[in-house]
């Protein structure tokens, strides 16, 4: 037998008596019947606690990943945290400013920015720009040379370093649709020409190489890599760097077995080599030290809530337990094989006793849940079944298959609730449709 593992909930998470689990002194079991399933439930305190323990590591130079979950609840609670927001699209952008977020404590990203979302940018007045190709560089000047205000730009880089994650999540290496490479010297070129033209305003330099990265020594070699490309800035173009940005991707416990490093072991060990490379390197910048992330900030403090609707045992083969969503609410299963856990809130201490896999209700074979995971053998139909850890990338890369409604977002925090983003009704499934 499995014992349930409490670790992977928030800090806050309580167990009564009878097994029933409660986050921020809410009983996640009644949140199911109260506001329907699915359900995604984010304990709001926990969040904070990691806006600020980045906080404390890096000062001012922190900016959420707003992709692994955005709303505007979660922008201004960012915003309340001290963060900067990380926007990556000109939709991103404009769930920022709906939410209020100060423009200059924005960076915007992406490898594709069109036209009109970097002219949207400045005119909303972007703090920075991570650049990703000659082409934005272009657009770019010519939008300032045009009258609009010059943004702070970063370079993005492909340092050439490998993350050991998921190959689709990775994103530092040489082969990448991101970035300027470093090893090819068309990073160094692209700031020759930002500080040579004078047209906007050179800041620093950005990698990224990837996201769920537990290996802190992959951290430690972009930074090698990032404080080299420092020094031939200052040797080679003569110009200081100001910011050095290490983009995000510290991985987190998904399973009770994943060993993740903390914020703060991830922290001293950026500082620890930064420092080291900068002395090694005889470099005079003492660039600010920024980071980028958004798992590691939203992942563990979101719990999502599904009821079972249906229970298939086939002898010998496996069980399959279907529960009300799947892969319109958490994508990352069927994308990148990734394996989470699932307990029962209203009884999270009976015996575990049977494996079974977790299925969604998507016409797919892969749509999977949980794989292969211990739940009580007298599991039945109507409970209601959770997953921890289901923060990042699940509402964000939530989608209508199957024309299936995406669910509810609920912060929770000091034995109250609140929706945030209220669940879509079927009315919304023909809200875009012309001939509706
Ligand atoms: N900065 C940049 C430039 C990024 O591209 C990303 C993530 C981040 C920061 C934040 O990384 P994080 O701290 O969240 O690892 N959908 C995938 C993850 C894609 C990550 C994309 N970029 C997943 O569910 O695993």
């Amino acid at each position: 037998m499995t014992a349930f593992d409490a670790s992977l909930l928030p800090a806050s998470a309580t167990l009564d008596a009878a097994g029933r689990v409660a986050i921020a002194g809410v009983d996640l079991a009644s949140l199911a019947e109260r506001f329907g399933t699915p359900l995604y439930v984010y304990d709001e305190a926990d969040i904070r606690a990691r806006c600020r323990a980045y906080r404390s590591a890096f000062g001012d130079g922190v900016a959420y990943a707003s992709k692994a979950f955005l709303c505007v609840a979660m922008a201004r609670l960012v915003h309340e945290e001290g963060l900067h927001l990380d926007v990556a699209s000109g939709g991103e952008l404009y769930v920022a400013r709906a939410a209020g977020f100060p423009p200059d404590r924005i960076v915007f990203h992406g490898n594709n920015k069109s036209t009109a979302e970097l002219r949207g940018a400045l005119e909303a007045g972007v703090g920075r720009v991570a650049v990703d190709s000659a082409d934005e560089l272009e657009r770019l000047e010519t939008l300032v040379e045009a009258g609009l205000p010059a943004p702070r730009v970063h370079i993005r880089v492909t340092p050439g370093v490998e993350a050991h994650t998921h190959e689709y999540i990775e994103t530092g290496n040489e082969d990448s649709k991101f970035g300027f490479g470093l090893d090819s010297g068309e990073a160094l070129a692209a700031v020759r020409r930002v500080v040579g033209r004078g047209v906007l305003r050179f800041a620093g330099v950005h990698c990224h190489i990837g996201s769920q990265v537990f290996r802190l020594d992959s951290f430690e070699r972009a930074v090698d890599k990032m404080v080299g490309l420092v020094r031939t800035i200052e040797v080679e173009v003569g110009s200081p760097v100001e910011e050095l940005n290490l983009g995000g991707g510290l991985g987190v416990r998904y399973l009770s077995q994943d060993t993740a490093p903390t914020i703060e072991q991830y922290a001293i060990a950026v500082h620890e080599a930064v420092g080291k490379a900068l002395a090694d390197a005889g470099v005079r910048s003492r660039p600010q030290l920024l980071t980028e992330p958004g798992r590691s900030i939203v992942a563990p403090a979101g719990i999502t809530l599904y009821t079972i609707g249906t229970i298939k045992a086939i002898a010998g083969v496996r069980t399959y337990v279907a529960v009300d969503g799947g892969m319109s609410d958490n994508l990352r299963p069927v994308t990148y094989d990734a394996r989470y856990e699932a307990f029962l809130p209203a009884r999270a201490t009976s015996d575990r006793t049977t494996l079974v896999t977790i299925a969604g209700k998507h016409c797919e074979q892969g749509d999977i849940v949980v794989r292969d995971t211990p739940l009580p053998s007298d599991l039945a139909v109507g409970e209601v079944l959770a997953t921890p850890v289901t923060g990042a990338y699940g509402h964000s890369l939530a989608s209508n298959y199957n024309k299936v409604t995406r669910p509810a977002v609920v912060f929770v925090r000091d034995g109250a609730a609140r929706v945030v983003v209220r669940r879509e009704t079927d009315a919304d499934l023909v809200r875009l449709d012309a001939d509706a």
